[in-house]
């Protein structure tokens, strides 16, 4: 959710932090801002909307800075305007701010500062915090903008990525984290920072993540890391980034979405790829070994996610308790966390999560820590929060995500599930060893079945085109195909706008078959499994009330094919490993519906790529 990027060094910041503006544009936000030390001053350049709005604003100004802070907004508290974009500059100018996150104790410091005679000029809660630093500084002496911003965050209850520029420290920057993340990119006499490793890349591989807590104090050739509540140096753990930045580009795709769509053949392979044994087909999870002996005495195992990641989070838990014979509990994380769960010792819980970072997951896992469970992560991105945060995890390895709309990390989530699943069921010798090589050989044949999936796609734009006029939608799907009818129908309301909505087929008569008429799309995942007779029965009950069917069926069914409107095939393949198949021409769908109704597809109104905020 939202940006930060920042520079110091000896290159002219402005096109550095502009340029990272974009690359984090993918995140979500509402409007954009830079401040930059021009002839001395402190400049703030911000503008409500996209960064090429403040781009064009800044066209006619001088932008030369050796050092330069700038971020992508998503409000929380005040209105998207000009006035309370970032950066943030206190009353009495000393103090220039970028921040991310919530500052939840704001009214009471507001009143304080108040009290004080400060006063405001916008609605934001950042504000305060830049006034709050700027309050500290000169009550001591205008001492050290470090302290000053210590002392202040000691005071702070919330969330905060922050970056400070000090009138009097002209040539450093003062970074911290809470909750919301900052990675520090070290070049050679020079230092970029952003919220995540995407506008990094190409400067630099060595990049410190901070941690909670921790305040980094960076000149063009110093970097100094404390903790907020400590003045004492702690060594940063450097890591290497190895994405690549052709990963942040569109290649010749009218939209990262629809990129990543096409991404997924390789990005499945790529999460199952030297995790099976080639020629034992043994599932190898490096990254939980040394967890393994606990994970196989846990007495159930509960899944926290949120929005798609939730969805393959259903997929695993039918995995894991047909094969694994374990029990397991899929939860929201905004649920879990505040619903006084019941947590034990021997209980692991896996938080699944794309971005790694999002708020609810996090306070879920921390939440589960406490209570002392073995808590494990599976995430995208690597070296996020929640990566860090858990005991032992495993990385999808989807790749840089950058649509809105989650596509490929959803199939690779599916993937490394699919993995542990079949992994817990040999260790738990609940699954025969023919069940056992039938999945995981269907599962390394998905990546070309994807392929004759994706060729189809024009007839699957030409099927958009009939529904695009739609106001509703249903999903219908059982079994494993269940949790697939629920991801469908989100990203047709993601990213097109169409109210839909996603059910178990057997629930339909009690209640949403109400809705079914002849102008309302019902899309029925019915693939050849265990489940197809029963789900031709409820098309039957669609067809009865006029309803329009989209069906997505096994390649060769007739019956289907005679019986609905429009068909979209996939390939034959083992039951368990159908979600991946049947997920793509859903993908595609609400891909083309929402191109032809003129949406943005990358960044769908009022979301965020990353939710670090509750
Ligand atoms: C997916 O299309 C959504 N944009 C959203 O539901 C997302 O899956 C959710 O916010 C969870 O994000 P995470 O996987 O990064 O934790
Ligand atoms: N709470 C701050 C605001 O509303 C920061 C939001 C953000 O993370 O972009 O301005």
């Amino acid at each position: 959710m939202c940006g930060i990027v920042a520079y110091i060094g000896t290159k002219n910041a402005y096109p550095i932090l502009i340029k990272g503006l974009k690359r984090l544009e993918y995140r979500g936000y509402d409007s954009a801002g830079v401040a930059l030390k021009v002839n001395g001053n402190t400049e703030i350049y911000k503008k409500k909307g996209k960064v090429s709005e403040l781009e064009n604003f800044c066209a006619d100004k001088n932008t030369f800075s050796n050092i330069g802070i700038a971020h992508t907004r998503w409000a929380t508290h005040g209105e998207p305007n000009d006035i309370n974009a970032h950066p943030h500059r206190s009353m009495k100018g000393h103090f220039t701010i970028i921040h991310n996150g919530i500052i939840e104790n704001y009214e009471r410091l507001k009143k304080d500062l108040a009290a004080k005679n400060y006063s405001f000029y916008g609605e934001t809660d950042s504000e305060i915090l830049a006034n709050l630093i700027e309050y500290m500084y000169v009550e001591d002496g205008m001492r050290s903008a470090e302290v000053a911003v210590r002392m202040a965050l000691t005071r702070v209850v919330g969330a905060y990525g922050l970056v400070v520029m000090c009138n009097n420290e002209p040539n450093k920057l003062i970074a911290a984290r809470k909750s919301s993340p900052l990675a520090i990119g070290l070049g050679e006499g020079e230092y970029y920072l952003a919220s995540d490793a995407t506008p990094i890349v190409e400067y630099t591989r060595n990049v410190v993540y901070l941690n909670d807590s921790d305040v980094a104090i960076l000149t063009p050739d110093s970097f100094t890391l404390k903790t907020v509540q400590k003045d004492e140096e702690i060594t940063p753990d450097v890591q290497r980034i190895e994405m690549s930045v052709g990963e942040l580009e569109k290649n010749g795709f009218d939209h990262f979405m629809l990129k990543e769509i096409f991404d997924q053949p390789r990005t499945i392979a790529d999460s199952f790829r030297g995790r099976i044994h080639p020629e034992t087909k043994e599932v190898f999870l490096g990254g939980l070994n040394e967890v393994m002996p606990r994970i196989a005495e846990a007495k159930r195992i509960i899944i926290i996610a949120c929005g798609t990641s939730w969805h393959a989070a259903l997929i695993g838990e039918y995995l894991v308790e047909e094969y694994a014979q374990v029990p397991v509990e899929v939860e929201y994380a905004s649920e879990y966390r505040y619903r006084r769960p019941i947590i034990r010792e021997d209980d692991v819980v896996l938080a699944i999560s794309q971005s790694g970072e999002t708020a609810d997951t996090l306070a879920a896992i921390r939440l589960a820590k406490e209570k002392g469970a073995l808590v494990l992560g599976i995430c995208n991105v690597v070296g996020s929060s929640i990566a860090r945060e858990t005991h032992a995890g495993i990385y999808t390895h989807a790749g840089v995500e950058i649509g809105v709309a989650s596509t490929k990390a959803f199939t690779a989530q599916v993937t490394v599930l699919t993995l542990l699943a079949m992994r817990l069921a040999r260790v738990h010798k609940a699954i025969s060893d023919e069940r056992y090589y039938n999945v995981i050989n269907d599962l390394m044949a998905i990546p070309d079945k994807i392929n004759l999936v994706l060729e189809k796609h024009e007839q699957i734009k030409q099927i958009a085109e009939k529904y695009k006029d739609n106001d509703n939608a249903l999903y219908l799907g059982r079994g494993y195909l269940f949790p697939v009818a629920l991801e469908g129908a989100l990203k047709l309301k993601e990213i097109s706008y169409i109210h839909a909505e996603g059910y178990a087929a057997g629930e339909m008569k009690h209640g949403p078959i109400a809705l079914v008429d002849s102008n309302i799309p019902v899309v029925v995942v019915a693939a050849k499994d265990r489940y197809y007779e029963k789900v031709v029965s409820n098309i039957q009950e669609v067809k009865a009330r006029k309803g329009n069917i989209i069906a997505v069926v096994t390649e060769g069914d007739s019956l289907l094919r005679d019986m609905v409107e429009d068909i979209m095939e996939i390939p034959k393949s083992d039951e368990v490993v159908t979600p991946l198949l049947a997920v793509v021409p859903l993908q595609l769908f609400a891909y083309y519906i929402s191109v032809s109704r003129g949406c943005d597809v990358d960044q769908p109104r009022n979301l965020a790529k990353s939710v670090t905020v509750e």
